[in-house]
């Protein structure tokens, strides 16, 4: 595609993020909000009114032959994620898709299989990789500013109670907080540890059958990782790197922070990175930018990161003994 081109964006399942991410979407030079498709022709009209976009579709297949979109963001609960990136794919779209990419790590594959099929950029919405805070975080412990890493913790939970958000206590639809929530303790590990040796985890299930709660140790040779998510309470959001030199706390809410603090000979020295709008502009700005520049993935949340992570929850879900319904 020709540099500096305006991306023009349909948005797929109209709920609670895709409302977000359509205001992001404003935020972001050279992004046109084109389309916007839903089960009900309503939904669909109520966003298009709402986000002054001229195209409403009443189905999800209809989105898929419209060749005035470039790159749709599926924003559905975890068990379409799959199936409606693949038929993206093949319709020649460029695909953002929310996290988890998918319920498990042979459909993962599959996605990555059709995007290079198909010559077409594929990412999992990993929005933290681009948070300013994180990506400072990073390049501080990648160069070595906190020492050997020993110890992380993370936390991320909410109450779900009474907010209609009913597809996290439907196992059909993949819900439960490992997979809404869970997979960002285990993306901060990941990220900067890498696949651990052996992993311990555990979950007290709602009688729904999906994880209201599931705490997580990633055990790696000289490092442990110390990780939880919730569904039925809140938690502090917290994050802690602690190295052999010193620490990074990345303040609350970490996966979204506009802060971190660096811990080092009994200093502490805090870093402000407010974010242009709540963040999801960054994740928009890296798929404007590797589509320009003809990339099918992104460097910074490649292909085998998302493979990587999805086959960590795989053995998170094995362990707690969590499947979903096919
Ligand atoms: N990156 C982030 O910060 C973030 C935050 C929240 C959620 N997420 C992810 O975004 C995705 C959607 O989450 P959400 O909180 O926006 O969910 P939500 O509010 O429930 O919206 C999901 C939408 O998907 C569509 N949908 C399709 N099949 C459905 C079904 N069987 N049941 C219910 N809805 C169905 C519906 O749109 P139509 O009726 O219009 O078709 C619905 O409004 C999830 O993958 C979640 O993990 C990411």
């Amino acid at each position: 595609m020709q540099k500096n081109k305006t991306i023009k964006w349909g948005i797929i399942g109209l709920g609670n993020i895709a409302h977000k991410f359509a205001n992001e979407l404003q935020l972001v030079n050279g992004a046109e909000l084109v389309a916007f498709a839903s089960r009900s022709k309503e939904n669909a009209e109520t966003f298009a009114n709402m986000y002054h976009c001229a195209k409403a579709y009443d189905s999800y297949e209809a989105i898929m032959k419209d060749d005035t979109v470039d790159i749709l963001y599926i924003a559905t609960p975890h068990n379409s994620h799959a199936e409606l990136s693949l038929l993206a794919l093949e319709n020649n779209k460029h695909v953002l898709c929310e996290k988890p990419i998918a319920l498990n790590y042979p459909d993962a594959e599959k996605m990555i299989a059709a995007s290079k099929k198909h010559n077409k950029f594929f990412m999992e919405a990993f929005w933290t990789r681009f948070n300013p805070s994180f990506k400072a975080t990073f390049e501080n412990v990648k160069k070595g500013e906190i020492g050997q890493i020993h110890y992380i913790n993370a936390d991320f939970a909410f109450s779900a109670k009474g907010k209609n958000r009913n597809r996290l206590f439907d196992l059909k639809l993949g819900g439960g907080s490992l997979m809404d929530i869970g997979v960002y303790p285990l993306f901060l590990a990941y990220t900067l540890l890498g696949i651990p040796e052996k992993i311990h985890a555990q979950s007290i299930f709602h009688p729904s059958g999906v994880d209201a709660q599931t705490a997580m140790i990633l055990q790696y040779s000289d490092a442990q990782a110390i990780l939880y998510s919730g569904i039925c309470h809140t938690s502090n959001m917290k994050a802690t790197i602690s190295g052999s030199e010193g620490r990074i706390n990345i303040d609350t809410i970490w996966h979204m922070a506009e802060s971190y603090t660096v811990v080092k000979n009994n200093t502490e020295t805090k870093y402000s990175l407010p974010t242009n709008g709540m963040g999801y502009t960054y994740e928009i700005e890296e798929c404007h930018q590797c589509i320009q520049n003809n990339m099918i993935e992104s460097q910074l949340w490649s292909h085998q990161n998302s493979l990587d992570l999805i086959k960590i929850v795989d053995e998170v879900k094995k362990q707690i003994g969590l499947d979903f319904p096919v």
